[in-house]
């Protein structure tokens, strides 16, 4: 099949190079030039594992072309995926601009019958609205279907979780749309779920939301495990082990970050709202998250006798989390800020992350080595559970310090072990 993906972000690319391996014939497209150059030539503008080398296959099959001709670009292709951001709007809705933007170039070039499909995160009742921008830039009447089918890739996984996805969910009231659809997908194995696009959008929300409260649940639980002095890892194994509740998202951390979760709660927590049904249990995952960071800081303080002026922090990872080098929502650049606030010296570190320009001016400082980075520091604050901080020899680095505290967000230090070479740990109650 010869397929149209639009945006080439994580999930287009990704989405794109995995149909590739299918064996279809797919053509990215981009309005931002610099992004589509470097796709010809093989180079990804993020970072995601085990992308380039498929990207560099599929570039030699030349089963994938990238190009920034809309116009040739949809009426050569019959199934065009939106794969184009939905960003958190000023009131806390995805907005939906680019969606439109693609929609309107669609319902302008197209020429004959085409399956257009929804991957981008978009709220409950997109689909009829794409289908209306679609119609009306319409200069003749060409008719087309309009399929949701929502993504449910992880940044940092997202080529392991497009190739081996739970579920593959198509939302349409079109049985041809279903039909290519289903040939589209025939070669995975997992279940399908067959629905109509408001249920499809619905799914992607509240996937994304009830893993929310999964981690918002553990992180709250943590507290009470902490004043009582209970290891909120071994709870969380112990609750896990149950199928129904199941082991993932079951990590108590700083709370959760990223382009996902926190917009993709509050957008659904607008819909809810506008619709008069108040969603009462996200709004309290939303203020356990925001809650989350300022508990982490307040255990940073506790345990640096309660004032951090002056005191210099090495912050070991800014990505919102590992095998990423996005930091957007990221909890660790809300903790630097929070600590500037508190007048202490950051010291920063991320193995891809390379802040061009760094927060907070002289106060804060990145370094390229895990060792420049806790020099002379009075604490080690972990934020990222990257692969490189699992291994660290903390028997070095404590006699580069001038303090040895570790402070764990991410609970991904071995207490024992650390506390054995003479250093002051706190987790987030691991015990
Ligand atoms: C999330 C979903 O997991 C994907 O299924 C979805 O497709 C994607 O959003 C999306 O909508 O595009 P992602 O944001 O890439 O994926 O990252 P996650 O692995 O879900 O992590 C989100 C946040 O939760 C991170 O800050 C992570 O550190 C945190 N987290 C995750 C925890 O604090 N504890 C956990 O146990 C798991």
């Amino acid at each position: 099949m010869k397929i149209l993906i639009v945006g080439t972000g994580y999930v287009g690319t990704t989405t794109a190079l995995v149909f590739c391996e299918m064996g279809h014939q797919v053509t990215g497209l981009d309005v931002d030039d610099q992004k589509i150059e470097a796709l010809q030539a093989g180079n990804l503008h993020f970072y995601e594992p085990g992308l380039k080398e498929l990207l560099l296959k599929h570039i030699q099959t030349e089963n994938i072309s990238f190009t920034k001709n809309i116009k040739e670009a949809i009426k050569n292709n019959d199934v065009i995926f939106i794969c184009v951001g939905t960003p958190r709007g000023e009131d806390g809705r995805a907005d939906l601009t680019y969606v439109k933007n693609v929609a309107e170039s669609i319902g302008k070039y197209m020429k004959e019958y085409k399956v257009i499909v929804t991957k981008s995160t978009v709220p409950t009742g997109t689909a009829e609205l794409v289908t209306e921008w679609v119609k009306s830039a319409q200069e003749e009447l060409v008719l087309f279907d309009v399929v949701s089918n929502p993504e449910f890739l992880r940044e940092g996984s997202a080529l392991y979780d497009a190739l081996h996805p739970d579920r593959i969910v198509i939302g349409t009231t079109s049985e041809k749309a279903r039909l290519t659809m289903r040939e589209l997908y025939q070669d995975f194995q997992c279940p399908i779920v067959e629905t109509n696009p408001k249920a499809s959008e619905m799914i992607k929300y509240a996937a994304n939301s009830f893993l929310a409260m999964k981690i918002s649940f553990i992180n709250e639980l943590a507290r009470l495990c902490d004043r009582l002095a209970i290891n909120i890892n071994d709870v969380s194994k112990g609750i896990g082990l149950d199928h129904r509740i199941g082991p993932h998202f079951l990590k108590a951390g700083m709370g959760y970050g990223g382009s996902c979760f926190p917009k993709d709660v509050n957008a659904l927590l607008q819909t809810a709202g506008a619709s008069g049904i108040p969603l009462t249990i996200l709004e309290q995952v939303v203020q356990v998250n925001a809650e989350q960071s300022l508990y982490f800081i307040n255990k940073i303080k506790q345990a640096l006798g309660g004032d951090l002026t002056n005191k210099t922090i090495a912050v070991l990872g800014l990505a919102f989390k590992a095998n990423t080098d996005d930091i957007r929502e990221s909890q660790s650049l809300n903790l630097i800020n929070r600590l500037v606030q508190e007048q202490a010296m950051i010291k920063m570190h991320d193995p891809v992350v390379k802040l061009a320009d760094p927060p907070h001016g002289p106060f804060c400082r990145q370094f390229q080595t895990v060792a420049e980075t806790v020099s002379d520091t009075d604490a080690v604050v972990l934020c990222t559970d990257w692969d490189e901080y699992k291994q660290l020899d903390w028997m070095t680095i404590k006699r580069l310090m001038k303090q040895p505290y570790i402070l764990d967000g991410r609970n991904m230090v071995d207490k024992g072990k650390v506390e054995a070479l003479g250093f002051h740990y706190t987790g987030i109650a691991n015990y």
